[in-house]
Parts: structure tokens; C-alpha cells; sequence
């Protein structure tokens, strides 16, 4: 299945499953003693990338959530961000009081993320982290407190486990960089 279009594969199909469990042993715990009685989390995915990983970090969860999801889009390039963000699609529910964790598949610049926040936080939630499976280090232009992340790679563009170029290969099961052209 897509075979030439992987250069090779940056986290393995297990890799990744480890991991999730891990962020949802942390996120477990940390959020045992804020989310109690009917105050669950509320992950808030954003559209199309985190699927993957929102439902898998879901069902490892030790703990009651919702989902929620948004759409953004940012007017940039292909590849690249550029900060000016657009709500395609936004939540169906009010955030004031809630704990709210933000589930992306990966942090590059940052940008998108930073606007997600500040949009988020002006709606008074009781918390607002983040989980993101990815980041790319090198990358990044702003400091974002990001809480939980799964792993750092390098300045690659990564497909796979929910992450597309131009819409294709979501639907690997695990993280590639892209063969160049
Ligand atoms: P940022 O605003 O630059 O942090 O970019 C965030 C969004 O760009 C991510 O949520 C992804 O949807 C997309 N993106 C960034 N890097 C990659 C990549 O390597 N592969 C696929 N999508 C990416
Ligand atoms: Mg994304």
C-alpha cells in the first residue's frame, strides 16, 4: 500500500500504540481529581489529522470523556502554516467550567495551535491543555505550553496515522516521511 511514496517509516504501527497508552495513563492521573462526577473531559480534536489518534487515545483513557471536534484551516501554503487561521467547523458545545484537552496530531510551527488556544481560552474553560501526538522541534515559531506529546521528529513531512499530503494516506497505520517527489 502506497508503496514509492514512503521514504521510510518514522514511528512504528506498535510504536504508537505504546505510546497512546502511556499519554493515557498521564492523562488518567492527572485528571482523576478535576474530572469527577458528571464534569468529564472534554477532548476537543481538530479536524481531519487527530482522528486517528483521538480515538485511539479514547479508548485508552481510565476515565469518562466527550468528544468533541473542529475544523480549522490556516490560508498558507501546502506545507506550511501561516498563522491566519479560519473556523471551518466549531465545537456544538459551550467550554466555560469544562477541562478541555486539545488532541492534535502534530505541532510544526505552532501557529495553528496558538489560535486554537486563545480562541479556546477567551470561552473560559476550568483548564485547556493539549496532547499532540507529534512535533516537530525545528519547527516551531511560537512557545506554546503543550503539555503532553507523544514524539518529537525531524523537519520531515510526515504522513500516515491520521496525517495526510494533499488527503491521501490517513489510513496508515503508522507515521512515514513522504518520498520527495
Ligand atoms: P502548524 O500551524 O504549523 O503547527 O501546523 C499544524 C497543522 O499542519 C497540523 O495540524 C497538520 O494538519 C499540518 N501539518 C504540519 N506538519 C505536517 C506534516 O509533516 N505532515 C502532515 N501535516 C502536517
Ligand atoms: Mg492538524
Amino acid at each position: 500500500m502506497y508503496d514509492g511514496d514512503i521514504a521510510s517509516v518514522l514511528i512504528t504501527e506498535e510504536a504508537v500504540r505504546e505510546k497512546t497508552a502511556e499519554l493515557a495513563e498521564q492523562v488518567g492521573k492527572d485528571y482523576a481529581d478535576s474530572c469527577t462526577g458528571t464534569n468529564d473531559l472534554l477532548l476537543v480534536g481538530v479536524l481531519k489529522g487527530a482522528v486517528m489518534f483521538m480515538t485511539d487515545l479514547a479508548r485508552a483513557l481510565p476515565l469518562p470523556v466527550q468528544l468533541e471536534f473542529m475544523a480549522v484551516s490556516s490560508y498558507g501554503s501546502a506545507t506550511s502554516s501561516s498563522g491566519v487561521v479560519r473556523i471551518l467547523k466549531d465545537l456544538d458545545t459551550p467550554i466555560e467550567g469544562r477541562n478541555i484537552l486539545i488532541v492534535e496530531d502534530i505541532v510544526d510551527s505552532g501557529l495553528t495551535l496558538q489560535y486554537l488556544l486563545r480562541t479556546l481560552e477567551a470561552r473560559g474553560p476550568a483548564s485547556l491543555e493539549v496532547c499532540a501526538l507529534l512535533t516537530k522541534p525545528e519547527r516551531r515559531t511560537v512557545d506554546l505550553p503543550t503539555r503532553y506529546i507523544g514524539f518529537e521528529i525531524p523537519d520531515k513531512f510526515a504522513i500516515g496515522y491520521g496525517l495526510d499530503h494533499a488527503e491521501r494516506f490517513r489510513n496508515l497505520p503508522f507515521v512515514a516521511a513522504l518520498s520527495p517527489a
